[in-house]
This record gives structure tokens, C-alpha cells and sequence, in this order.
């Protein structure tokens, strides 16, 4: 209960919620939201401040000033609280207001966004620019030949899969899965798709008839991930590959509401199951997610020999 009155608390100011309005949108210097909002500069440092203490903004030093942003890792209560703040506030017409204001002061000041961005696009929206997009290009310069996707899901990825395969085998142990990745493949006319009851650790395919073998985040939802691994290696042809994604170790009670049976794996854990068939996999750690528990992925891929 504090922190929800705390968060309406911060929430209740007009200049508080304009600016917020502001860096919604982009991320913005002090001198650029003194500039567009027509306000002292200690009054939006002072509003910036709290906002930042809260955690709901932080800054990036930007030679000597600071660009401020929202935080996509804010606390859940307050990004709830100006989730429905800036819905309640959206058609008010100071934020109309504003959002010309800010236009009039790009022209006036000949800033374009390319160079406003520069080192900053990682965490920028750009329109097209979607992790979703940019995945369909990857997997399109991909050459999967023989394919099998272990803990294939609804077939999200198939679509995405399918063209860059000579034939893509999903399996999956749940039916509801199942059968929304069939008619999912099927309204797409994906025609090299077959889908497969079972479970990761006793697939039903033959020794050495998969080219790649892909485990994206399912590792973490099976009961015994040793087995798992093993028959990737008993289906993998020669010079076949196994790409798997899945999360590092963790204590984030948050992954039970998920299903999750494992909280993550340790890489000595992963390269001794892998071992028996795959002495050297390559093992990269990636980035923390931005919102919070801020899960870790584990990159790694493993070359039959
Ligand atoms: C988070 S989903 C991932 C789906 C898909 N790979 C994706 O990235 O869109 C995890 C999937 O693992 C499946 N799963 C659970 N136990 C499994 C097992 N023993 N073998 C293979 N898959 C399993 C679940 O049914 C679920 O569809």
C-alpha cells in the first residue's frame, strides 16, 4: 500500500505528468524541457529529480549535460500508476500542446533524430526497427537444412523458421500447443512444417537425421534437461548443430508463475551434459532483460562433430 499511495503521490502534478508525457516520446535534456515547456530550469530539475529517485526516469551523461528517460525497468507499481495516468491525461490539451512545442524547438534548432540517436539506437524505438523484424531477417539468412524444434510452442517461430529449413519438425508434449501451431502453419500455407506430440527427452526422430536442432527457451520447462541433451546429440547428423536458448541460473521466484521446473542452468552444468557428444560448445551470455527480475539468457551452440 505505501509504495501504490507513494506512486499517486508522485503521479499528482501537472508539470510532473508533461514531462513525463515528454520523455515518453524521447529522451530529452534539461535545457530542451526548460526550452519547450516555457519553465524555470531549477523547477524541472527539482520535478526530474524526484522522478528519478523514484525510479521511474534516469539519466545518461551526454558530453556536459544529461539526457533523461522513462525506465523500462521502473518499479511495477509505478509504471502501473503512470500506465493509467498517462491514459487519463493523453487527450488533455497541454500535451498537445507540448508535443508542438517540442517540434517548433527541432526546427528552430536544426537537431535531426539520426544524429540525436547516435549511440543511443539499441534503445530506441525507430519505426520497422522491431526485435520481431529484425529476427525474420537473421532467420531468412539462415540455412537450417533439416530442422527440429524441441519445445516448438504454438508456432510463433515457425513462420519465421520454416522458409530458412528444408523441412521443420516442431515437438512439443503439450496438445494445446500443438494444435495451435498446426492451424497456425496451416492459415499460413507453411507446407514443410510437421508438428509432434512428445517430449524433448525421448524424441521421436532418427539417429542422425537433423542438420539443426533448436531448444529456445524450453529447457527450462523439462524434467530431466540431461536427457534432453543427450538425444539432440543421437539426432544430430554429422556436422549438425545445436542452438539453444535458454536463461541463466536465478533465484526469481517470479519464473514458478511461468511453469518453469529449472531456475535457469550453470554453464559447468550444461557443458558436462553436452559433453558426451560436443567437447567444446560456445556459451555467451546475453545482456539482462531491461524489466525487472531482469532474467539472463544463455546463447549456446554445439557442433556434432
Ligand atoms: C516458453 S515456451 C517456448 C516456445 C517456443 N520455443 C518459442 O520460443 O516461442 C516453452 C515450451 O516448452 C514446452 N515443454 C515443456 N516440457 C517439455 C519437454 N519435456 N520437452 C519439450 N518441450 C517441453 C512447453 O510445452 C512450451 O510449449
Amino acid at each position: 500500500m505505501p509504495a501504490c499511495a507513494g506512486s499517486l503521490r508522485l503521479l499528482a502534478d501537472e508539470t510532473r505528468l508533461r514531462l513525463l508525457h515528454l520523455l515518453e516520446h524521447e529522451p530529452l535534456t534539461v535545457a530542451e524541457l526548460t526550452a519547450v515547456l516555457d519553465l524555470g530550469q531549477s523547477s524541472i530539475s527539482g520535478h526530474l529529480a524526484k522522478l528519478k529517485q523514484a525510479g521511474l526516469v534516469h539519466d545518461v551523461a551526454e558530453g556536459s549535460a544529461h539526457r533523461y528517460r522513462l525506465r523500462d525497468d521502473a518499479p511495477e507499481t509505478l509504471r502501473l500508476a503512470w500506465a493509467a495516468a498517462r491514459q487519463l491525461s493523453q487527450n488533455d490539451p497541454a500535451i498537445g500542446a507540448d508535443q508542438r512545442s517540442l517540434e517548433r524547438h527541432r526546427a528552430a534548432t536544426g537537431q535531426d533524430w539520426v544524429a540525436r540517436v547516435a549511440g543511443q539506437l539499441h534503445r530506441e524505438y525507430a519505426p520497422g526497427r522491431t526485435w520481431d523484424s529484425l529476427a525474420h531477417a537473421f532467420a531468412a539468412a539462415g540455412r537450417f537444412g533439416r530442422c527440429c524444434d524441441i519445445g516448438a510452442g504454438d508456432g510463433a517461430l515457425a513462420g519465421l523458421l520454416a522458409s530458412a529449413s528444408t523441412n521443420l519438425t516442431c515437438i512439443d508434449p503439450s496438445p494445446a500447443m500443438i494444435a495451435a501451431g498446426r492451424s497456425r502453419c496451416s492459415e499460413a500455407g507453411l507446407g514443410n512444417v510437421t508438428w509432434i506430440e512428445a517430449a524433448g527427452e525421448r524424441l521421436p526422430l532418427k539417429d542422425a537425421s537433423q542438420d539443426t536442432v533448436l531448444l529456445l527457451q524450453s529447457l527450462q520447462y523439462v524434467e530431466a534437461p540431461q536427457d534432453v541433451l543427450r538425444e539432440c546429440g543421437r539426432v544430430l547428423a554429422p556436422h549438425g548443430r545445436l542452438l539453444l536458448l535458454t536463461l541463466a541460473e536465478h533465484d526469481h521466484d517470479e519464473a514458478a508463475r511461468y511453469g518453469h521446473r529449472h531456475r535457469g542452468f550453470r554453464d559447468a552444468d550444461l557443458r558436462a551434459w553436452l559433453k558426451p557428444w560436443c567437447a567444446k560448445p560456445r556459451l555467451v551470455h546475453l545482456p539482462p532483460e531491461a524489466r525487472a527480475p531482469r532474467f539472463q539468457s544463455i546463447l549456446l551452440t554445439a557442433d556434432k562433430p
